[in-house]
């Protein structure tokens, strides 16, 4: 049988060089655990505007398509900022994941023991947190019509729709409460049912599908209240469930209580391909932070977990995912920090590649 593929695609700004040590792990279990992919590379975002003159060239599309998973590092930068919308980095993102109908995108939000002291909220509320979003990822106001800017009568007016089928809903519901079952059998759902209409369907068809997940305990609150709940007591959360763009913000609102964006990875998933695996992209969740962008300074350590969850949901590796997650944990246990993490006085950062050794070297140790 031929080795699983994988594409991968870099990006712009931090995207390059915290993906480069995700090729050493990537090579590592080839090595060592003689799980070997068929790797290729290719642009997304910025970078492959300037080589083609489009966020995302259909031959790049049609690679995403064929292969068992894409990992991508991150889209975007100042440099793009005048571009018509239509050319933005960012849409050659959201066109993977619309094209590839990745509907279903996870965002754990887990708070490493040794990090809890850098959250922003008291140690206590967040130590030992776990939680994940399951944020909607092809639909609702990112991609409803009518969409734009037009004149009206003197002056001109931004559109944008939020639209929501009970197919597009319960797809959705269903990859979250399975999720679920697999945890500690608790899901909120969020929208904002006292205001949207979307909402009201989102509740009714969520409520629907719980009948097949009866184990479950299901809840619902409405965003902004799930919001204030998020800071006041993460930790009465296991599951979340909302649409694309409460998941967007709130998936950033979580990952901060953590201590660090640089820490937190991300799956996003479709249906299954005809191999049985679904249709998958994995990325951190942090952005291209142009700012720091070629200093070896970056994190690389959301990015590495995109590949642990890559593991986990694509090759049905959870224990290899594990593996990988427990030798993050006992490099930031031994005190290791890129300077994104750093809140100590004396404590020197360590490079971007720096940490993808230490985490190397946890690997060769957990054999
Ligand atoms: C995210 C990002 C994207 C989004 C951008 C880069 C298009 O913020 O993945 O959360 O808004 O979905
Ligand atoms: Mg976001």
């Amino acid at each position: 049988m031929s080795n699983p593929s994988l594409l991968i695609l870099p990006g712009d700004g931090i995207g390059p060089e915290v993906m480069a040590e995700v090729r050493r792990i990537i090579d590592w279990y080839g090595d060592k655990r003689g799980l070997k992919f068929d790797v290729s590379e290719d642009l997304v975002g910025g970078c492959a505007y300037d080589a083609h003159g489009t966020p995302l060239h259909d031959d790049t599309m049609a690679k995403a398509q064929e292969v068992d998973a894409v990992l991508l590092g991150a889209v975007g930068g100042p440099k793009y900022d005048a571009l018509d919308f239509s050319l933005k980095p960012e849409r050659g993102l959201l066109r993977l994941r619309k094209e590839m109908d990745l509907y279903a995108n996870l965002r754990p939000a887990q708070c490493f023991d040794a990090l809890a002291e850098f959250s922003s909220l008291k140690t206590d509320v967040v130590a030992g947190l776990d939680i994940m979003i399951v944020r909607e990822l092809t639909s609702g106001i990112y991609f409803g019509e009518p969409r734009g800017i037009i004149e009206e009568g003197n002056e001109r007016v931004g559109i944008n729709t939020q639209r929501y089928t009970e197919s597009e809903i319960d797809r959705v519901a269903r990859s979250a409460f399975e999720l679920a079952m697999r945890r500690d059998k608790k899901l909120c759902s969020m929208e904002k049912a006292n205001v949207m209409e979307s909402g009201v369907l989102w509740r009714e068809v969520v409520t629907e599908v719980s009948k097949d997940y009866p184990e479950v305990e299901l809840s619902h609150m409405y965003a902004d209240a799930g919001a204030m709940q998020l800071t006041r007591w993460p930790k009465q959360f296991d599951v979340i469930v909302t649409d694309n763009l409460f998941g967007d913000l709130l998936s950033d609102l979580a990952a901060m209580l953590t201590g660090s964006l640089g820490m937190l990875p991300s799956a996003s998933l479709g249906a299954p391909m005809a191999n049985g695996r679904p249709k998958a992209l994995y990325e951190p969740v942090h952005g291209s932070a142009p700012d720091i962008a070629g200093q070896g300074k970056a994190n690389p350590i959301a990015c590495i977990l995109s590949f642990a969850m890559a593991l986990r949901y694509s090759f049905d590796a959870g224990d290899e995912a594990d593996r990988l997650e427990a030798a993050v944990n006992a490099v930031l246990a031994n005190g290791l920090r890129t300077a994104d993490l750093l809140g100590q006085e004396g404590v020197e950062p360590v490079s971007t590649a720096e940490m993808g050794d230490a985490v190397l070297s946890a690997l060769d140790a957990s054999l």
